[in-house]
């Protein structure tokens, strides 16, 4: 079932939503990809919410909401850079991600950039390849004693001019 939801941009009264919001989606979405050590190091990046809330204002970062709850969120550095998204596993597999990932491909649009890269995490993977996102290369994370794996994904945007020639 599609979920009706509605985008907006994040409030900085957002950030301790967000990371929760951001814990659960780690911790329960990449565990089959990840190992518990892994998934621990990555869900600790929402620890220092200052870091965090800095993180979320110095990006474009946008929230879907379903009703009045937070269903995910997802953030654009520069043009051209999906740097974060996240949608929380009560609301997974019913378009959520698909809303942010749209709206975000317009503001890279808007921004006038030609196509939209993530470092893409292998739990994530599937939901690129389907939206046309092509892989680039793989990249290895270090997060304190852990290294994660993950790959470049970029897609160029419908709305990219083509090159003169
Ligand atoms: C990746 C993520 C954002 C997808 O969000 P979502 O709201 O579940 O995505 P959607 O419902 O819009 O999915 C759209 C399509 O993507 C594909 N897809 C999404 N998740 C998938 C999965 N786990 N396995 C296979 N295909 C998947 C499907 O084709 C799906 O369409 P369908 O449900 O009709 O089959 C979400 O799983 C998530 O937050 N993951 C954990 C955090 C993460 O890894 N973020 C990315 C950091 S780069």
């Amino acid at each position: 079932m599609r979920e009706n939801i509605a985008l907006r941009p994040a409030l900085p009264a957002d950030a301790p939503a967000l990371a929760a919001l951001f814990r659960a989606s780690v911790e329960v979405l990449a565990q089959e990809d990840y190992s518990e050590a892994q998934v621990e190091a990555w869900a600790a990046l929402a620890d220092d919410e200052a870091a965090f809330a800095k993180k979320l204002a110095d990006e474009l970062t946008i929230v879907a909401t379903v009703g009045s709850e937070i269903a995910g969120f997802a953030s654009l550095k520069g043009a051209d850079h999906l740097d974060m998204l996240y949608v929380h596993p009560a609301h997974i597999r019913r378009g959520v991600g698909t809303g942010l990932c749209d709206a975000m491909e317009k503001l890279a649009g808007a921004r006038r950039a030609a196509s939209l890269t993530a470092d893409v995490s292998d739990c994530a993977h599937a939901f690129f390849a389907a939206r046309k996102y092509e892989a680039q290369k793989r990249n290895m994370v270090f997060l304190g004693d852990e290294v994660l794996g993950n790959t470049t994904m970029t897609k160029k945007l419908a709305s990219a001019p083509e090159k003169i020639q």
